[in-house]
Protein backbone atom coordinates (compact mmCIF):
# COMPACT_ATOMS: atom_id res chain seq x y z
CA UNK A 1 0.00 0.00 0.00
CA UNK A 2 1.49 3.34 -1.06
CA UNK A 3 -0.02 6.76 0.14
CA UNK A 4 1.10 10.33 -1.40
CA UNK A 5 -0.09 12.02 2.05
CA UNK A 6 -0.67 10.55 5.00
CA UNK A 7 -0.68 11.02 9.20
CA UNK A 8 2.01 8.27 10.28
CA UNK A 9 2.36 5.00 8.45
CA UNK A 10 3.19 3.65 11.83
CA UNK A 11 -0.74 4.58 12.77
CA UNK A 12 -1.95 2.95 9.76
CA UNK A 13 -0.80 -0.33 10.81
CA UNK A 14 -1.44 0.10 14.22
CA UNK A 15 -5.19 1.04 13.67
CA UNK A 16 -6.21 -2.11 11.64
CA UNK A 17 -3.65 -4.41 12.82
CA UNK A 18 -5.86 -7.39 13.91
CA UNK A 19 -7.58 -7.01 10.07
CA UNK A 20 -3.99 -7.29 8.32
CA UNK A 21 -1.76 -10.05 7.64
CA UNK A 22 1.64 -10.62 8.87
CA UNK A 23 4.05 -8.76 6.75
CA UNK A 24 1.73 -5.81 5.05
CA UNK A 25 3.53 -3.20 4.34
CA UNK A 26 2.69 0.61 3.99
CA UNK A 27 4.91 3.24 2.39
CA UNK A 28 4.05 7.25 1.97
CA UNK A 29 6.03 10.82 -0.10
CA UNK A 30 4.76 12.79 3.11
CA UNK A 31 3.52 12.37 7.02
CA UNK A 32 1.57 15.16 8.64
CA UNK A 33 2.38 13.55 12.08
CA UNK A 34 5.37 11.59 11.47
CA UNK A 35 7.43 9.98 15.10
CA UNK A 36 9.96 9.18 16.24
CA UNK A 37 11.56 7.76 19.29
CA UNK A 38 11.21 9.19 22.65
CA UNK A 39 8.22 10.93 21.72
CA UNK A 40 10.20 12.94 18.99
CA UNK A 41 8.54 14.26 16.06
CA UNK A 42 9.71 12.91 12.62
CA UNK A 43 9.93 15.64 9.83
CA UNK A 44 8.58 13.74 6.62
CA UNK A 45 9.09 16.19 3.67
CA UNK A 46 8.72 14.93 0.48
CA UNK A 47 12.18 13.11 -0.69
CA UNK A 48 11.92 10.96 2.15
CA UNK A 49 11.17 7.57 2.32
CA UNK A 50 8.74 6.71 4.95
CA UNK A 51 7.69 3.16 5.28
CA UNK A 52 6.13 0.75 8.30
CA UNK A 53 5.80 -3.71 8.16
CA UNK A 54 3.63 -5.19 10.60
CA UNK A 55 4.96 -8.35 11.88
CA UNK A 56 2.97 -10.58 14.12
CA UNK A 57 5.94 -13.11 15.71
CA UNK A 58 4.89 -16.47 16.61
CA UNK A 59 6.10 -15.90 20.25
CA UNK A 60 7.18 -12.59 21.51
CA UNK A 61 10.40 -13.28 23.25
CA UNK A 62 12.67 -11.63 20.65
CA UNK A 63 10.54 -8.46 19.72
CA UNK A 64 13.40 -5.89 20.32
CA UNK A 65 15.27 -7.90 18.24
CA UNK A 66 13.27 -7.28 14.83
CA UNK A 67 14.08 -3.56 14.92
CA UNK A 68 17.70 -4.49 15.06
CA UNK A 69 17.30 -6.67 12.26
CA UNK A 70 15.31 -3.88 10.43
CA UNK A 71 18.38 -1.37 11.24
CA UNK A 72 20.94 -4.42 10.26
CA UNK A 73 18.68 -4.74 6.66
CA UNK A 74 18.63 -0.37 5.92
CA UNK A 75 22.77 -0.64 6.89
CA UNK A 76 22.74 -3.89 4.07
CA UNK A 77 21.05 -2.01 1.97
CA UNK A 78 22.46 1.41 2.16
CA UNK A 79 26.15 -0.03 2.33
CA UNK A 80 25.96 -0.73 -1.82
CA UNK A 81 25.24 2.89 -2.61
CA UNK A 82 27.56 4.82 0.27
CA UNK A 83 30.01 2.85 1.64
CA UNK A 84 30.94 4.84 5.10
CA UNK A 85 27.23 3.31 6.21
CA UNK A 86 26.87 2.04 9.71
CA UNK A 87 25.03 0.98 12.94
CA UNK A 88 25.29 2.99 15.99
CA UNK A 89 22.94 1.05 18.66
CA UNK A 90 20.36 -0.14 19.28
CA UNK A 91 19.28 0.39 15.67
CA UNK A 92 19.93 4.26 13.74
CA UNK A 93 22.25 4.05 10.84
CA UNK A 94 24.55 6.49 10.10
CA UNK A 95 26.21 7.79 7.18
CA UNK A 96 29.69 9.92 7.47
CA UNK A 97 28.90 10.49 11.51
CA UNK A 98 25.33 11.57 10.03
CA UNK A 99 22.13 10.31 11.03
CA UNK A 100 20.54 8.81 8.03
CA UNK A 101 17.68 6.55 9.28
CA UNK A 102 15.44 6.21 12.38
CA UNK A 103 13.37 3.05 13.30
CA UNK A 104 10.33 3.61 15.82
CA UNK A 105 8.96 -0.01 16.81
CA UNK A 106 5.97 -0.59 18.43
CA UNK A 107 3.74 -3.00 20.19
CA UNK A 108 -0.11 -3.64 19.57
CA UNK A 109 -1.37 -5.01 22.46
CA UNK A 110 -4.83 -6.65 22.81
CA UNK A 111 -6.04 -8.34 25.86
CA UNK A 112 -2.51 -8.32 27.45
CA UNK A 113 -1.38 -10.02 24.05
CA UNK A 114 1.29 -8.61 21.67
CA UNK A 115 -1.11 -8.81 18.72
CA UNK A 116 1.72 -7.30 16.27
CA UNK A 117 4.52 -5.15 15.75
CA UNK A 118 4.83 -2.62 13.56
CA UNK A 119 8.27 -1.35 12.71
CA UNK A 120 8.41 2.14 10.93
CA UNK A 121 11.25 3.36 9.28
CA UNK A 122 12.36 6.82 8.01
CA UNK A 123 15.31 6.97 5.27
CA UNK A 124 16.48 10.37 4.11
CA UNK A 125 16.33 9.63 0.73
CA UNK A 126 16.04 12.54 -1.52
CA UNK A 127 15.96 15.60 0.92
CA UNK A 128 18.14 18.24 -0.10
CA UNK A 129 18.15 20.47 3.11
CA UNK A 130 17.52 18.46 6.37
CA UNK A 131 15.55 20.52 9.62
CA UNK A 132 17.41 20.72 12.68
CA UNK A 133 16.83 17.52 14.87
CA UNK A 134 19.01 18.01 17.61
CA UNK A 135 21.63 16.27 16.01
CA UNK A 136 23.45 16.12 12.65
CA UNK A 137 21.20 14.68 9.96
CA UNK A 138 21.95 14.02 6.13
CA UNK A 139 20.24 12.32 3.12
CA UNK A 140 21.77 10.15 0.42
CA UNK A 141 20.84 13.21 -2.15
CA UNK A 142 23.22 15.53 0.40
CA UNK A 143 25.93 12.47 0.11
CA UNK A 144 25.66 12.85 -3.64
CA UNK A 145 23.69 9.78 -4.03
CA UNK A 146 20.30 9.62 -6.63
CA UNK A 147 18.81 6.66 -5.33
CA UNK A 148 15.34 5.37 -6.38
CA UNK A 149 12.75 4.71 -3.26
CA UNK A 150 11.04 1.96 -4.87
CA UNK A 151 14.51 -0.05 -5.51
CA UNK A 152 15.62 0.43 -1.62
CA UNK A 153 12.92 -0.26 -0.06
CA UNK A 154 12.86 -3.44 -2.34
CA UNK A 155 16.44 -4.06 -1.09
CA UNK A 156 15.84 -3.23 2.07
CA UNK A 157 12.47 -5.86 2.81
CA UNK A 158 15.18 -8.71 0.73
CA UNK A 159 17.35 -8.26 3.48
CA UNK A 160 14.63 -8.06 6.15
CA UNK A 161 12.74 -11.31 5.08
CA UNK A 162 16.15 -13.25 4.60
CA UNK A 163 16.94 -12.92 8.09
CA UNK A 164 13.59 -12.96 9.48
CA UNK A 165 13.07 -16.53 9.93
CA UNK A 166 16.54 -16.82 12.00
CA UNK A 167 15.65 -14.24 14.34
CA UNK A 168 12.23 -15.10 14.76
CA UNK A 169 13.92 -18.88 16.29
CA UNK A 170 17.11 -17.65 18.26
CA UNK A 171 16.97 -13.52 18.26
CA UNK A 172 19.65 -11.71 18.07
CA UNK A 173 22.35 -14.48 18.51
CA UNK A 174 21.71 -14.96 14.36
CA UNK A 175 22.78 -11.61 12.67
CA UNK A 176 25.32 -10.70 15.79
CA UNK A 177 28.02 -10.92 13.73
CA UNK A 178 26.84 -9.02 10.57
CA UNK A 179 25.49 -6.26 12.91
CA UNK A 180 29.01 -6.16 14.81
CA UNK A 181 30.88 -5.45 11.89
CA UNK A 182 28.36 -2.97 11.27
CA UNK A 183 28.53 -0.90 14.87
CA UNK A 184 32.11 0.74 14.95
CA UNK A 185 32.05 1.66 18.46
CA UNK A 186 33.30 -1.16 20.82
CA UNK A 187 36.25 0.14 22.35
CA UNK A 188 34.86 3.66 22.33
CA UNK A 189 33.87 6.10 25.03
CA UNK A 190 30.54 6.78 24.89
CA UNK A 191 27.75 8.47 27.01
CA UNK A 192 24.15 6.33 26.71
CA UNK A 193 20.93 8.49 27.44
CA UNK A 194 17.62 7.33 28.12
CA UNK A 195 16.28 10.08 30.10
CA UNK A 196 17.63 10.37 32.79
CA UNK A 197 21.14 11.56 33.15
CA UNK A 198 23.48 10.30 30.74
CA UNK A 199 26.31 7.10 31.36
CA UNK A 200 28.98 7.31 30.64
CA UNK A 201 31.61 4.20 29.64
CA UNK A 202 33.77 2.05 27.24
CA UNK A 203 31.28 -0.39 25.05
CA UNK A 204 32.71 -3.61 25.48
CA UNK A 205 30.19 -5.54 23.71
CA UNK A 206 26.58 -6.05 21.97
CA UNK A 207 25.61 -9.09 23.94
CA UNK A 208 24.11 -12.64 22.16
CA UNK A 209 20.70 -10.84 23.56
CA UNK A 210 21.51 -7.27 21.54
CA UNK A 211 21.99 -5.39 24.50
CA UNK A 212 24.56 -2.92 25.15
CA UNK A 213 27.74 -3.38 27.51
CA UNK A 214 29.14 -0.86 28.70
CA UNK A 215 32.39 -0.86 31.27
CA UNK A 216 31.18 2.29 34.03
CA UNK A 217 33.03 3.89 36.75
CA UNK A 218 30.96 1.26 38.62
CA UNK A 219 31.36 -1.86 36.83
CA UNK A 220 30.22 -3.16 33.82
CA UNK A 221 26.46 -2.51 32.57
CA UNK A 222 23.35 -4.07 30.38
CA UNK A 223 22.45 -1.64 28.59
CA UNK A 224 18.70 -2.58 27.29
CA UNK A 225 17.35 1.01 25.71
CA UNK A 226 18.58 4.01 25.23
CA UNK A 227 20.19 6.59 22.75
CA UNK A 228 23.85 6.19 22.18
CA UNK A 229 25.96 10.27 22.11
CA UNK A 230 28.80 9.45 20.33
C1 LIG B 1 13.77 7.86 15.30
O1 LIG B 1 13.41 8.61 16.24
O2 LIG B 1 14.94 7.81 14.94
C2 LIG B 1 12.74 6.99 14.61
C3 LIG B 1 12.07 7.65 13.45
C4 LIG B 1 11.06 6.76 12.78
C5 LIG B 1 10.32 7.45 11.66
C6 LIG B 1 9.45 6.51 10.85
S1 LIG B 1 8.90 7.21 9.33
C7 LIG B 1 7.78 5.91 9.08
C8 LIG B 1 7.18 5.59 10.44
N1 LIG B 1 6.03 6.43 10.71
C9 LIG B 1 6.23 7.25 11.76
O3 LIG B 1 5.40 8.06 12.20
N2 LIG B 1 7.46 7.05 12.25
C10 LIG B 1 8.17 6.01 11.53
Amino acid sequence: MHFAEIDSTNNYLKDRCSQLPHGTIVSADRQTAGRGRFNRKWVSQEGGLYFSVLIKPQHTDFWPNFTQLMGLSLCRAIEKLFSNTYLKWPNDVLADGKKLCGILSEGVLSEGHLQGMIIGTGVNVGQKTMPDVGQPATSLWMLGIQADKQALLQDIMRFFWQDYPAVEKHGFAAIREPYKKRFPFIGKEIAVRNGEKPLFGTVRDVSERGTLQLATANGLEEIYIGDLIV
